[in-house]
Parts: structure tokens; sequence; C-alpha cells
């Protein structure tokens, strides 16, 4: 069998994949299963996939999800396109640690971000935060306080404003506000993470006084500099994160970049 050929980023944050997923094989995708489970985040070096192989390739992790903020691709319905130009001004998309859709009371569980056109070196990165490594490294009386604790999730978080822009070409009409609840740690194979994304949660479920306090400490930790990674994109790069151990963030920048974008459920 051939193995994937693999390196963790400096901060252990996530993991760099060279192998070609062209030509990838079936026991290859069991083995980026288990390096996602492991490492929260992928980014595939090198690739050229067109937008079927592309498709084909997300479909190995389960079923693609609709995103209810915006209109698909015309001839990829699993495909939504996320585009800055040059001449926009203002906050780029999904700007702000966050985790995609989490005011769903589904979100999807898994993003795939294609690299279709990239500005210069250094801009229009993509930052990541481990919430494994957050997660271990918060104290025990705070692990213990948020062990059963309930985020309430809205989808007119702090996040919403960098919608706004993309929203007014691509937008889905009828954005009324969506709220779920959502435990504040979840569990993957065992590993727990901070699931608090601080684009969308607004309060906590049964606390009263020290809410803000408690969403306020959590949002500084989760991005602490030991769990972040910052990706500079090439173009045909592909990034895969699970939304369940991941934050991100967009950053803002000047120049022209297309994304396309896959979410599975
Ligand atoms: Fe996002």
């Amino acid at each position: 069998m051939t193995e994937i050929k693999f390196e963790a980023t400096n901060n252990k944050v996530g993991c760099f994949i060279y192998t070609d997923l062209k030509t990838v094989k079936k026991e290859q995708i069991d083995e980026i299963k288990n390096l996602l489970n492991n490492y929260g985040v992928l980014f595939f070096k090198n690739q050229n996939l067109n937008p079927s192989e592309y498709i084909n390739f997300s479909s190995n992790f389960g079923t693609p999800a609709k995103y209810p903020m915006l209109k698909p691709h015309n001839d990829y319905k699993d495909i939504y396109v996320i585009e800055r130009k040059k001449t926009d001004t203002g906050k780029s998309f999904g700007e702000g640690p966050h985790t995609d859709s989490s005011y769903l009371e589904n979100p999807p569980r898994f993003t795939f971000l294609q690299a279709i056109e990239v500005p210069d070196e250094g801009k229009g990165n993509t930052l990541f935060y481990n919430q494994f490594l957050a997660y271990e490294a918060l104290p025990k009386d705070m692990k213990d306080k948020i062990e059963n604790l309930k985020g309430i999730f809205s989808s007119q978080g702090k996040i919403a404003q960098t919608r706004e822009l993309r929203m007014v070409d691509h937008g889905t009409s009828g954005t009324k506000e969506i709220k779920s609840e959502h435990k504040l740690v979840q569990s993957i194979e065992g590993r727990k993470t901070i699931y608090c994304s601080p684009g969308h949660v607004v309060g906590i479920v049964d606390l009263t006084s020290e809410q803000q306090e408690l969403i306020n400490y959590l949002s500084s930790h989760q991005i602490k500099k030991d769990f972040s990674f910052s990706f500079g994109w090439k173009k045909g790069d592909i990034a895969l994160w699970s939304n369940r151990s991941m934050l991100h963030a967009a950053t803002t920048f000047n120049g022209d970049r297309k994304m396309f974008r896959i979410t599975i459920q």
C-alpha cells in the first residue's frame, strides 16, 4: 500500500499532505481520515482537481451540505463560491474566529476550501485554531465548569456582518435569525474539544450573571498563539477541516481571490 506523504505544521495545529488527490487510493482515504481526526485540519498541497474531481473526493467524507446563506455555483450545486475582488473594501467573508454554520441544529461536520485564484503571497491567509489543544490547555476548574454547559449559537452573532458583502450578489433571500444550542465540550474519538464559535455564540444556557464573562474568557483562550496556524494559499491547494475541532478565520487583504467551498454534513 502506498502511504500518504504528510508533515505536521510546526505547532501541530494541522498537517500538510503531499499525495496527489487525482490518484488517491481507497486505503489512503482511510489514512487521510485518521490524520483529520488527529490534527483537525489538513492542507493538501500542489493539487490540481477540477470541480467534478473535487466533489468526488469530498464525497468520501459524507454528504455535501446546503449552505443556507449563499446560492451555490451555477453548474455545481455542491460548490459555493467565496470571491473577493481587488475593488472590494471592508472585511473579508468569514473574518473573526468561528466554526462554520454552528447556529444550525446539525452543523456541517467538515468544510473543504479550494483555492481557484489567489492574491500575492502573504495575502488572504486563513487562520486556524486547534480546539483539541485549546481544551487540553484549560485549567482543570474551567474544564469542570464547562463540561455540561450548552452555548446558544446564532446566525446573527458577531460574524454576520462579514457575510453582508457576499450576500449582496450571491445571497439567498429570507435570512431571518437561526439559533441552536450545542454542548461547549465535544468529543471526537475520545478526545475533547472546546466547541464555542466566537462569531456565533450569544449566550450560555442556564447561566445568568457570568455569561458574557465566560464567553469572553473562552473566546480569548481559544485563539492563543500556541493553538494557531496561519495558512498561506497557493493556487490549487485544498484545506479540509473538522468544524468540531477547529476554529478558523479569514483575514483582510486587497486582491482578487476565488475559493470553492464544500461543506459536509
Ligand atoms: Fe468559515
